[in-house]
């Protein structure tokens, strides 16, 4: 399954996360991939609003992971410091990736052999050519068809 939105502005990247934290279920996992400052944490506020969070979601790059209590909890990981997966082992990941909450995480594909196969993947592009403030988002779920 691949969807593609197209975002124009912050608050379309934010109301797009938010309408899929409403609908997120115990046990997901959302990574969430693109450059620095494409907006992923962007995505993430608003994910967080439509999980019920009401906690203001900051980046947590210096922290790896932090928790919010919603609907069902949030892990919001941000892995864009692990060199390796020791230090991932350190967070106690497992423990989230295959619990009961929902998992999101920035940066994942710098995890990707961590990342159990039903994850879903958000991608966030930019393109100039468009605008300075366009995002092309891709979701995709499962493994990629061939
Ligand atoms: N369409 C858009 N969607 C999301 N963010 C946008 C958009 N247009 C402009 N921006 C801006 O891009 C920046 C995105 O920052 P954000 O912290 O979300 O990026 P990030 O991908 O989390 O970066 P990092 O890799 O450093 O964590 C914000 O300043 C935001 O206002
Ligand atoms: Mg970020």
């Amino acid at each position: 399954m691949e969807e593609k939105i197209e975002s124009f502005a912050p608050n379309e990247t934010e109301a797009f996360g938010e309408k899929l934290g409403q609908a997120a279920q115990p046990g997901q996992i959302y990574c969430l991939s693109g450059d620095l400052g494409v907006g992923k944490t962007v995505f993430t506020k608003g994910f967080a609003k439509g999980l019920g969070v009401t906690e203001v979601v900051t980046s947590p790059t210096f922290t790896i992971l932090n928790e919010y209590p919603g609907r069902l909890p949030l892990y919001h990981f941000d892995v864009y410091r692990i060199s390796d997966e020791e230090e991932m082992d350190d967070t106690g990941y497992e423990d989230y990736f295959y619990g009961q909450g929902v998992c999101l995480v920035e940066w994942a594909e710098l995890i990707e052999n961590l990342i159990p196969q039903n994850a879903i993947w958000i991608t966030v592009e930019k393109d100039y050519t468009k605008s300075e403030d366009y995002r092309r988002i891709t979701l995709r779920q499962g493994a990629e068809e061939a």
